[in-house]
């Protein structure tokens, strides 16, 4: 962590206490806003997946992060980072995809299983990263492959998850996807590798449902055009048994707004005709909000900013970014749309979150770690908003990373821990897993901003609602950095009877949480009087607020 993030934490000086009130220098609009929720408007369910989480065996997402090892004075259960358990635990964490991300692409699953001690070192996709390049032999490098399939399976029942596995396309032919889910799924003593799993633990099967049928194929997959992805699509699905698991199996899909690969995916795939269609479960999407340059460069590190020393230009860009994942599930939905005309193929995005330049990771191993700050929180909270608007499209997403990596809910280095304000707003927002989405309009001022001397504008207030019973839950996003914003709401079809708020905020947009200061972001909760049709509540500037109500 460099010196200019210490000497930030140890000057944040402002206590939550003042998180629920405007804080000095912000005022409120003289232009308020309205949100309505149309009660008997449904939207559909949200699935408790879109919740989900991505660990990819890349820098220290696994080793330092979530495998502490076997006899670590870390307290671990059986070699797993008990702290982190603990805390997915309270969030409903409900799904983990791992190996990977590019990872995935060159795992032999094989290494992963059998006697420890036995286990191959192999080189990891990641080794040639400047981060870990000059290091000697750590396990970022060279993989000991301690943590294995039943490693993960198991963290993921001590987290209350499911797995979703990604398999290897690239390198690997499909005879080994079909055994990995052999070994996984075939049931306790049938097959040699249903003995093989046992003889590390796992008699009885792993019940893995979720596959993922490759990663990036049109890159760090294989460098395939759709329609050669789509040949290999079908290879490796035809007759792949699930056991007693009903596989849902997840094509590889575009990168942000490449339509032209959920075409031409979509038409290689119908080249067999209707049926072919019937092995997707999902398509994954993946979206990265990274490029903070104000339209100067489209150059993939050119264009990505500092995580934590940052202007309010800046923000504003992330969320701007971040933003344009909804035009993105609306344009792949209407282009799966043309092929899938029942819509039975739902959308998993399983890679987003914010990207930055290398410099704030905790430590020399953590490639693609960076520091979370409450411009993060604000921006996971805009995109979980997205998800829960979009229920009918969006059956699984997935937060890139779950740990010392790019997004992550959590930071660890040794036997240091500490949640992030990502964490926070994945625990406020549990409240919409399995709840029914319905249809909230915000009507607000747009905020302008100065883009380099030019004018920029981005929107004023945005969320989501869903209705669980007489429960209803609203989550609130105010970007902008100064303003408060007093909101008169609106329930069409029902009256508020009690209401509680929980806000996530801060008076100092650039702060986080750290080893050494682990609170400095916390949600605040308070009981807020919510009775009637209309009811009132003022925004905190720069902040995620989720509004639970209790209907009459
Ligand atoms: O999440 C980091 C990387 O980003 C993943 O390995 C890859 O799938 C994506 O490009």
């Amino acid at each position: 962590m460099s010196m200019d993030r210490r000497t930030f934490v140890a000057n944040t000086a402002l206590s939550l206490g003042a998180a629920l009130i405007p804080r000095a220098g912000a005022r409120s609009s003289s232009f308020g806003a309205r949100i309505e929720v149309i009660l008997d408007e449904e939207l559909g369910t949200i699935s408790p997946n879109i919740y989900g989480h991505f660990a990819e065996n890349l820098g220290a997402v696994v080793y330092d992060g979530i495998w502490v090892g076997q006899g670590s004075k870390i307290p671990n259960v059986n070699g797993i980072r008990k702290s982190l358990v603990d805390a997915l635990q309270k969030i409903s964490a409900p799904v983990i995809r791992w190996p990977g991300g590019c990872f995935a692409d060159s795992y032999d699953w094989k290494d992963g299983t059998g006697p420890a001690g036995k286990r191959p070192r192999r080189t990891n996709f990641w080794f040639g990263d400047p981060l870990v390049r000059d290091l000697g032999n750590v396990p970022q490098k060279f993989d000991p492959n301690e943590f294995g399939t039943n490693e993960f399976v198991q963290f993921c029942k001590l987290a209350g998850s499911q797995p979703y596995l990604a398999a290897n396309v690239r390198s690997l032919p499909a005879i080994d996807f079909y055994r990995w889910v052999e070994y996984c799924n075939s049931p306790a003593g049938s097959t040699t590798l249903a003995d093989l799993r046992a003889s590390t633990g796992s008699k009885e099967p792993l019940g893995v449902r979720y596959w993922g049928i490759g990663n990036e194929s049109w890159g760090c997959g294989g460098q395939m055009t759709p329609g050669e992805y789509a040949t290999e699509f079908r290879r490796f699905t035809a007759w792949v048994p699930g056991y007693r698991e009903q596989l849902s199996l997840i094509a590889s899909g575009p990168n942000d707004a490449e339509f032209g690969w959920t075409r031409g995916f979509f038409q290689g795939m119908l080249q067999k005709g209707p049926n072919a269609l019937n092995d997707i479960w999902g398509l994954s999407l993946h979206y990265y909000a990274w490029n903070l340059s104000r339209g100067r460069t489209q150059d993939w590190f050119e264009g990505k900013g500092d995580a934590v020393n940052f202007q309010p230009v800046e923000w504003y860009e992330l969320m701007k970014e971040a933003d344009k994942l909804e035009s993105l599930i609306e344009g792949h939905w209407l282009a799966m749309g043309e092929a899938d005309p029942k819509r039975r193929i739902k959308l998993v995005v399983d890679e987003w979150g914010p990207w930055y330049k290398p410099g704030s990771q905790v430590a020399p191993t953590h490639i693609l770690g960076q520091m979370i700050t409450l411009r993060d929180a604000v921006m996971s909270g805009l995109t979980l908003d997205i998800f829960n608007r979009h229920p009918d499209k969006v059956t699984m997403a997935n937060c890139a990373q779950l740990i010392n990596c790019l997004n992550s809910l959590f930071l660890a280095h040794e036997d240091r821990f500490v949640t992030t304000p990502v964490y926070h707003v994945f625990q406020m927002y549990a409240a919409h897993q399995g709840a029914q989405a319905v249809r909230a309009e915000f009507l607000c001022p747009s905020i302008s901003y100065d883009r380099d001397g030019k004018p920029g504008s981005f929107w004023g207030l945005k969320g989501s609602a869903s209705l669980r019973a007489n429960n209803l839950a609203i989550t609130v996003i105010n970007p902008d950095v100064s303003q408060a914003r007093e909101t008169s709401i609106d329930l069409l079809g029902a009256e508020a009877q009690s209401g509680r708020a929980t806000v996530l905020t801060h008076s100092d947009i650039h702060v986080h949480n750290a080893f050494e200061a682990p609170d400095q972001v916390q949600p605040r909760s308070e009981d807020w009087k919510a009775n009637g049709r209309n009811v009132t509540y003022t925004f905190a500037p720069a902040s995620v607020t989720l509004l639970q109500i209790k209907l009459v």
